[in-house]
């Protein structure tokens, strides 16, 4: 497999490497992505091989700028440029129609297409090189979970991918926040951005019905490391079922847990979403009978780890 600090160099072989049709993966603001020419079919199928990633699941198309973005949507309601303006390039994701030329096999067949424009330098490179949109979703197995770094991409995909970039920590750690647009702005995914954020800009986002299917990342059993997580008040476990499991809390530490593990000692939100996904592979990688998580604060970037955490404790790794 090869794995290549992402300078200039590299990053006009990452591109070579797609417009070849294969895949690459590569740093963005949120989590490492596996990306493909959006408008080739045969390089958008290798990822769902990659990922062993069902069909059904459509994926996210990257653009560098509006030049990029209107060869992918067929048009851009007012709410959508509003949060377009506001936080592009950035984390956030719009659900919006297609362009007939985009892929089937990208949208998964829907009539709408999810976009959207990072804004990490080396994202915004390969983009720029590759001159095209590329479809990428988190460069992680189905189900399991978002890398944040390059070695999580050589542990979890290893040399089925053609190239990783490594650009070091994805810097929010969180994906990014999906939001539909339609007649009213659904929230289809919390994420690197607070909901709240969003509402400043387009007010109330609806909730999509629990059972909304339109978004596979909000199955149940999502983002699931391998080792059983349990969304529990550590202070109400009993000593004898500590010592074979470890514990990730917000700001506190545990005492009689084989590890105990905080995501910001200050209570940071934004520190401890872009830490969370990193010690959720740590914890994972010790092989433990269990993981026990105590319940997050649900606002702002608390709601979205606490989406992703209960998806994980609901079960194993799909
Ligand atoms: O931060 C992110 O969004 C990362 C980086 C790499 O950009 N990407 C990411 O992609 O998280 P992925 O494939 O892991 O999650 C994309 C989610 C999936 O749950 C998918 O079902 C949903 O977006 N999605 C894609 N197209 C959609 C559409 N047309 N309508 C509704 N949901 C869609
Ligand atoms: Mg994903």
């Amino acid at each position: 497999m090869l794995v290549l600090a992402a300078d200039s160099r590299s990053i006009a072989r990452a591109a070579r490497v797609l417009q070849r049709g294969g895949v690459v993966a590569f740093p963005t603001e949120t989590v490492y992505g596996l990306g493909a020419l959006a408008f080739t079919p045969a390089a958008v199928a290798r990822i769902f091989e990659v990922k062993r990633r069902p069909q059904f699941d459509p994926l996210i198309v990257h653009v560098l700028n509006d030049a990029m973005l209107s060869r992918v949507v067929a048009s851009m309601p007012h709410a959508a440029k509003a949060l377009g303006e506001r936080f592009w390039p950035g984390p956030l994701t719009l659900v919006l129609p297609k362009r007939p030329e985009v892929p089937d096999l990208v949208t998964a067949g829907l009539s709408t297409v999810a976009v959207r424009m990072p804004s990490h330098p080396v994202a915004r490179a390969l983009l720029e090189a590759a001159g095209a949109p590329l479809a990428a979703p988190s460069a992680n197995p189905f189900g399991s979970l978002s890398p944040t770094r390059a070695h999580h991409v050589a542990a979890g995909l290893g040399d089925e991918v053609d190239l990783i970039l490594d650009g070091g920590r994805a810097e929010h750690g969180l994906e990014s926040t999906i939001v539909a647009i339609g007649s009213r702005c659904e929230l289809l995914r919390p994420g690197a951005i607070e909901a709240e954020a969003i509402e400043a800009v387009v007010g109330p986002l609806d909730l999509p019905a629990a059972a909304d299917s339109r978004a596979p990342g909000m199955l149940p059993q999502h983002y699931a490391p391998a080792t059983a997580v349990r969304l529990v008040e550590p202070a109400s476990v009993p000593a004898y079922e500590r010592g074979s499991a470890a514990v990730l809390a917000l700001r506190e530490e545990f005492d009689g847990y084989a590890v105990s593990r905080r995501l910001s000692p200050a209570g940071d939100l934004r520190e401890a979403a872009a830490r969370f996904f990193e010690i959720l592979h740590e914890l994972d990688g010790l092989a433990l009978e269990r993981i026990d998580v105590q319940p997050m604060p649900e606002h702002g970037l608390g709601r979205a780890m606490m989406d992703r955490l209960r998806r994980a404790a609901a079960g194993r790794r799909l």
